[in-house]
């Protein structure tokens, strides 16, 4: 079968100089689940932002579908970001918009611009609307459609950052860290909707997690990078001591126990200029 993403002999060196990630080879199935483990540096965020071009490879190939996407721009791109969407450790909705504007924003697809107008609400058709209401029933939060995003916890607005992903109708989703600032009990609930997404839309999902028992719970496959390489490519019930020991090192005790929430930098092209990450890139 076709992979939904491939990879091969990917790489990415930033400034020219510092190499995140080399000559990383993998095929990625529709439907797969996978997480991305790793000490903090390894280059997991890396790789996921290759995966939907948010960043641009300087090595190797990236294939969606049979279509090759190394390179692509404008509407091609977008396409890519519509297909494969991200969520991330800090949510990133649109604070200022409701929910459901926030959901709406990823039935947007291609119409280009109207995300940014101030009151998207009358833009859309009831056909859009229901659909966006569907998306939140989807992931147990349709009551609070109407409350502005920061009202949420962040439990629910990561809920909300995965509804407007099933609007968008993704066919891939990463997740970056996405329960690194959550509470426990949120952070399950977050896990759960992304395996029952994966089983009944058959979305494929690849996350990078800190936490090793989450990763092993909720991954058939588990892929560990070192020091940017990939030298782990296992199904989760072989994962063993040795095996993590080789991927973490000294620091394999903190992967294994439960941490308090994980708050690594986050290394962002666009910091200091208007957040894009928080408009669903497919708009862009
Ligand atoms: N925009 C950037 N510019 C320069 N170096 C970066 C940038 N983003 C990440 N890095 C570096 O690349 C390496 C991998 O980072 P990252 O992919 O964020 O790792 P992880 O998500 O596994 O913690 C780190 O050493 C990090 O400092
Ligand atoms: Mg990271």
């Amino acid at each position: 079968m076709t992979p939904v993403l491939k990879a091969t002999g990917l790489g990415m060196t930033y400034a020219g100089q510092f190499v995140a990630l080399r000559d990383l080879s993998i095929e990625i199935q529709a439907r797969e689940r996978i997480a991305v483990i790793g000490r903090s540096g390894a280059g997991k965020s890396t790789f996921l932002r290759l995966c939907n071009r948010l960043l641009t490879p300087t090595e190797g190939r990236l294939q969606l579908d049979a279509q090759d996407i190394t390179h692509a721009q404008g509407r091609e791109l977008r396409m890519v970001r519509r297909r494969v969407g991200m969520v991330f450790q800090q949510f990133n909705l649109v604070s200022r918009l409701t929910v459901l504007d926030n959901v709406l924003i990823g039935t947007l697809g291609n119409r280009r611009g109207l995300a940014l107008l101030p009151s998207l609400w009358r833009q859309f058709s009831a056909e859009d609307r229901a659909w966006a209401l569907h998306c939140l029933r989807e992931v147990e939060i349709e009551h609070l459609a109407m409350k502005r995003a920061t009202e949420l916890s962040g439990g629910q607005q990561q809920r909300v950052a995965i509804a407007r992903l099933l609007a968008q109708r993704a066919d891939v989703i990463l997740a970056d860290e996405p329960i690194a600032s959550l509470d426990p009990r949120s952070a399950e609930q977050v896990m759960n909707i992304l395996s029952m997404i994966n089983e009944t839309h058959g979305v494929a999902v690849i996350t990078n997690l800190h936490q090793v028992d989450v990763a092993t719970s909720f991954a058939h496959r588990i892929v560990g990078l070192r020091e940017g390489v990939m030298v782990m490519d296992t199904t989760a019930d072989k994962l063993d001591d040795t095996l993590l020991e080789h991927l973490y090192g000294d620091q394999l005790s903190e992967a294994q126990v439960e941490t308090k929430p994980h708050t690594e930098a986050i290394h962002d092209e666009s910091h200091g200029r208007m957040n894009h990450a928080a408009v669903p890139q497919a708009v862009l």
